[in-house]
């Protein structure tokens, strides 16, 4: 959390509202903070080609930190489900395309918008309070997405790894935590995802699951 600046005051109290409006669907009393949003950047590849995908862009910390890191701002999309924080985040972001629309349709979403290769979705959704139905879609529709090394990005304050182990076994997945930030409130951790091995040798070439999926959504 950054209280700092006027800009920042109004943004945190604007994210608390919200907050207190809808609790689980926020999942945090105020935005991440510098050290989490620039560990949340840190875990995306320079050198791999592809758009990255920010899921929950709240008041745009992490778009942000995206953005410092070097991330042009053509190859960010972010995705925000709230009218309210899909307006503050395209006013303070213009250049970056913010599509308002539900993380768990993120293959509908980008291809409206036609949004092709993606190497990276990095997510501050609420996991945690996110049923686990609803939390396997989102992770299945980012993995669906991805590249076949793309990575899955997100944060918890949890203990543990916030895709269990029954939904990242599911999906073919494995994760790892990538750091730890003490200095966020409240203290949180970063996580990546990828295809496990196996699971890229048994599934068929990205290209032959886009052509399934485009056969199956036309
Ligand atoms: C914990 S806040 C994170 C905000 C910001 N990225 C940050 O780190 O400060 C979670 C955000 O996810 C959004 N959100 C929750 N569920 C969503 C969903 N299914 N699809 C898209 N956005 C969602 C909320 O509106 C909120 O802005």
């Amino acid at each position: 959390m950054e209280l700092g600046r006027p800009k920042n005051l109004k943004r945190n109290i604007r994210f608390l509202g919200r907050w207190l409006r809808n609790p689980k669907a926020v999942g945090a009393v105020v935005p991440s903070g510098r050290s989490l949003a620039t560990a949340m950047a840190a875990e995306i590849d320079h050198d791999a080609e592809g758009a990255i995908i920010e899921l929950g862009g709240g008041t745009g910390n992490i778009t942000a930190a995206l953005l410092e890191a070097g991330i042009p701002h053509r190859d960010i999309i972010v995705i925000e489900r709230d009218k309210a924080f899909h307006r503050v985040i395209a006013e303070r972001f213009p250049q970056v395309r913010v599509l308002q629309g539900d993380a768990a349709n993120l293959r509908r979403l980008l291809q409206n918008a036609g949004i092709g290769k993606v190497k990276a979705v990095v997510s501050s959704l609420p996991l945690l309070s996110i049923p686990d139905r609803i939390c396997r879609q989102i992770v299945a529709e980012s993995m669906a997405v991805l590249d076949d090394h793309g990575v899955f990005v997100q944060f918890t304050y949890g203990p543990a790894s916030p895709v269990s182990k029954r939904i990242a076994a599911a999906l073919g997945l494995r994760g790892r935590r990538a750091s730890w930030v003490m200095d966020n409130i409240p203290p949180a951790s970063v996580w990546r995802y990828q295809r496990s091995s196996a699971a890229l040798e048994s599934q068929p070439p990205k290209r032959e699951q886009d052509r399934r999926l485009h056969k199956r959504s036309a």
